[in-house]
C-alpha cells in the first residue's frame, strides 16, 4: 500500500536559545530534518509533508524538492498542526506516517516495522510508544485491563496514579488516512494547555468502533526528542557512532570511535584506516587502502586508493592514488592531483593541477598552476600568482627542476626538464632543457670580517 509521511516541525524550539529554528541544528553534518527526511525515506515514503511553522522560510529552502512544505501559522498544537497537511493529503488513499522534526535517531527500519505491524493489524491507527525508566514530561500510553490500548495522557493532565505509567507516546504514528482529517476536527483543546493534542485521536478512533493498536519500541534511544544543546550533542555522540560502526562493518577501521567524526554522506573503501582526530565532512569520497588521520580535515573531497594523508586540511580536491600529504598541507578548492604525487609540510595548494610522479615536498604556495609529470617543486617555492588586481597562471612542464626559494612571476611557464637555480626570481618564461638564473651574483670580499673585528 502507499505510504506517506507528515513530518511536524512548526515549533520554535525555545530551548535550544537559537535564532535557527531547532529542525535545521546539524548532527554529523546534516540538520536533524535532514535524518528524519532520509529516515522516512528509507522506510519507503513516496510522499513527504514537512508542516513548518517558526522559521518557515529557513526551513523551506532547507527542504527543496525533498518534500512538501505546508504551514502553520499559529502553533496550536499537535493535531491542529496534522491538519494542515489536509490540503496535500485529503484523497490520499494509502497509510499516513506522523513523525516529529526532533527525532534524528529515529530508524528508516524502524518506521518500516511499525508500518508493516499497521497494514497487518487493519488498525485505524498504531502508535509507536516505549518503556522509560523515567517518563517524566511525556504523554502516558493507557491500556485497558485485557490490555488495548484506550488513550493517552499528557503529563500536564495526568493524574498521580497515571504518572506512574512508564508506558510513553513516542509521537510516531502510522494512520489510515481515510477517515482521518475528518476525526481529526473533532479534537478539542479542552485540556490543561489550551491546545489541540494529537494524541486524543486515540479515543475518537476507538469510540468510532475502530481498532488503535501499539507496536513497543526496543531502543527507547531512537525517540530521544531534542529540545536543547546538551541533547543536542548526546544525539550526535549516538549518531556518529552508528555511522562509524556501519562503516567498521564495510571493512573500515576507525582506530578511536570516540575521537573520529565522519559525516552520514560520506564513503570509504575497504581497508583504509582512519586515525583519530580525523573529521571526514560532506561529499567525501575515500578509496580503499588509504591511512588518513591522524588530524586531517577533509570535506567534499574525492580520494583515490593506497593515499596516505595526516595532519592536513583539504578542501574540494581530487586526489589519485598512491599519494602522500602531509604533515600540515592544505589543499584548498580547485586541487587536483595525479598519482604518485608527493604534497609535504607546510604545502598550500591552491587551483592547480600536479601530474603523476610530481613531488612539492616543503614550505610552498602553489596557486593556479599547471605542474606536469615528475617535476621536483623545491623547498621555499612561491607562484606569485596575484598583483592585487588579477590571478595569472604557472605552467611548469614535465621534468621542471625549481631550486629551492625561487618566487615564479605568474603569467610564467618553466618548459620541459628545465632547471631553475635556487633563489631566482623568475619573470620570464625558461625554454626546455634551458637553466634560469634570476639572481644577484655572489661577490666575497676576502678578509673582510677579520678587518671589522680588528676595527672594534
Ligand atoms: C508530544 C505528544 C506526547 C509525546 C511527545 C513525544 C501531543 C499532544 N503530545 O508532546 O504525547 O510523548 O510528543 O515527544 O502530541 N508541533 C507543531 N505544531 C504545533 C505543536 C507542535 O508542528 O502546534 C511539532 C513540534 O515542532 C514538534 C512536535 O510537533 O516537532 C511535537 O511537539 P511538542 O510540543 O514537542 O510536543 P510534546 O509536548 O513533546
Ligand atoms: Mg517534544
Amino acid at each position: 500500500m502507499e505510504l506517506a509521511a507528515v513530518i511536524l516541525a512548526a515549533g520554535k524550539g525555545t530551548r535550544m536559545k537559537s535564532n535557527l529554528p531547532k529542525v535545521l541544528h546539524q548532527l554529523c553534518g546534516r540538520p536533524m530534518l535532514g535524518h528524519v527526511l532520509n529516515s522516512v525515506a528509507e522506510a519507503g515514503v513516496t510522499k513527504k509533508v514537512v508542516v513548518v511553522g517558526f522559521g518557515s522560510d529557513q526551513v523551506t529552502d532547507f527542504v527543496g524538492d525533498k518534500a512538501k512544505v505546508v504551514i502553520q501559522r499559529e502553533q496550536l498544537g499537535t493535531a491542529h498542526a496534522l491538519i494542515q497537511a489536509e490540503e496535500e493529503l485529503h484523497d490520499y488513499p494509502g497509510n499516513l506516517l506522523v513523525v516529529c522534526g526532533d527525532t534524528p535517531l529515529l530508524r528508516g527500519e524502524t518506521l518500516a516495522k511499525l508500518t508493516e505491524m499497521h497494514s497487518q493489524s487493519g488498525a485505524a491507527a498504531t502508535l509507536l510508544t516505549a518503556q522509560l525508566e523515567n517518563p517524566t514530561g511525556y504523554g502516558r500510553v493507557l491500556r485497558t485491563e485485557v490490555g488495548d490500548v484506550s488513550h493517552i495522557v499528557e503529563q500536564k493532565d495526568a493524574s498521580p496514579e497515571e504518572l506512574k505509567v512508564k508506558e510513553i507516546n513516542t509521537g510516531v504514528y502510522c494512520f489510515k488516512v481515510p477517515g482521518l482529517f475528518a476525526a481529526l476536527k473533532e479534537i478539542s483543546p479542552a485540556n490543561a494547555q489550551g491546545e489541540y493534542y494529537l494524541t486524543d485521536i486515540v479515543q475518537i478512533l476507538i469510540k468510532k468502533g475502530l481498532t488503535v493498536k501499539a507496536v513497543t519500541l526496543e531502543d527507547a534511544q531512537e525517540v530521544q526528542g531534542i529540545n536543547d544543546r546538551i541533547q543536542l550533542a548526546q544525539a550526535e555522540t549516538v549518531l556518529r557512532r552508528r555511522i562509524l560502526e556501519d562503516l567498521m562493518a564495510q571493512g573500515v577501521t576507525i582506530m578511536d570511535p570516540n575521537n573520529t567524526y565522519v559525516d552520514r554522506s560520506v564513503k570509504i573503501g575497504v581497508d583504509t584506516v582512519i586515525l583519530p582526530f580525523t573529521f571526514l565532512i560532506g561529499d567525501t569520497k575515500i578509496g580503499s587502502d588509504c591511512v588518513i588521520g591522524p588530524g586531517c580535515k577533509i570535506t567534499d573531497c574525492l580520494i583515490g586508493n593506497n593515499n596516505e594523508i595526516q595532519y592536513s586540511v583539504l578542501l574540494n580536491s581530487q586526489i589519485g592514488n598512491h599519494t602522500i600529504i602531509g604533515p600540515y598541507a592544505y589543499l584548498r578548492p580547485g586541487t587536483i592531483l595525479a598519482d604518485k604525487v608527493k604534497v609535504g609540510d607546510f604545502v598550500e595548494i591552491k587551483k592547480s593541477q600536479v601530474g603523476s610522479g610530481s613531488k612539492i615536498p616543503h614550505l610552498s604556495y602553489v596557486g593556479d598552476a599547471t605542474i606536469g609529470e615528475n617535476v621536483n617543486v623545491g623547498a621555499g617555492t612561491i607562484t606569485c600568482n596575484y598583483d592585487g588586481k588579477s590571478k595569472y597562471q604557472t605552467i611548469l612542464e614535465d621534468g621542471a627542476f625549481i631550486g629551492s626559494n625561487t618566487n615564479l612571476v605568474a603569467p610564467v611557464k618553466v618548459g620541459r626538464n628545465a632547471v631553475i637555480a635556487a633563489g631566482s626570481t623568475i619573470t620570464k618564461n625558461v625554454p626546455d632543457e634551458a637553466l634560469g638564473v634570476a639572481r644577484g651574483r655572489q661577490t666575497n670580499l676576502a678578509d673582510w670580517a677579520k678587518k671589522q673585528r680588528k676595527k672594534s
